[in-house]
């Protein structure tokens, strides 16, 4: 069941990281984040802000060809995915990272194409916003229960750091 989500507009790179700053001090072990969003709509960038908010000093880059990467951080490993070249959930599921989910913090760009796979996670749209290059519109939604209780905190959060 999707719980209510909201939006936030950010107003730049900055903005972007702020919000991603905040996600992480929410995400724990287990979770699953999904990020949606055009070429080019800052889905990458969001998971640098996000693993660098972890505390970690690895170099995030776009695992599109490698498909996953991961990364060392302060609350354990981050398994970035991209699955953008991916057919569908049944080729995500022959590659066999499901073995980390329970112990890892999985992110994962272009993740409508396996969302099935993620029973429970945190979808976050980000779009293209008229009129300047730099503001991108964010969507948060929750899916199924881990997220549901966090997203009124999580809303109010960003708004507070938005304002
Ligand atoms: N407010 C913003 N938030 C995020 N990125 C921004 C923002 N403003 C400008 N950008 C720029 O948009 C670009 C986003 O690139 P990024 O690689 O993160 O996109 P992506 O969604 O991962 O693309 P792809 O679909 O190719 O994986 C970067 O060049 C970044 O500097
Ligand atoms: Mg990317």
């Amino acid at each position: 069941m999707d719980a209510e989500g909201f939006k936030v507009v950010c107003r730049g790179l900055a903005d972007t990281e702020a919000v991603a700053a905040i996600v992480a001090g929410r995400a724990r072990p287990g979770d699953a984040i999904l990020l949606d969003g055009k070429l080019a709509a800052g889905k990458t960038h969001f998971v640098k802000a996000l693993v660098a908010a972890f505390g970690s000093t690895d170099a995030v880059t776009s695992p599109t060809y490698a498909i996953a990467h991961f990364y060392a951080t302060g609350i354990g490993r981050v398994l970035h995915i991209d699955a953008y070249r991916l057919s569908g959930p049944a080729e995500f599921r022959d590659l066999g990272f499901d073995g980390y989910f329970a112990d890892v913090i999985t992110v994962v760009e272009w993740g409508r194409i396996v969302a099935e796979e993620f029973a429970d996670h945190l979808a976050i749209d980000l779009d293209f916003t008229d009129g300047a290059d730099t503001v991108r519109t964010l969507a948060f939604a929750a899916v199924g229960e881990r997220w549901a209780p966090e997203m009124a905190t999580l809303q109010a959060r960003i708004a507070e750091r938005l304002a």
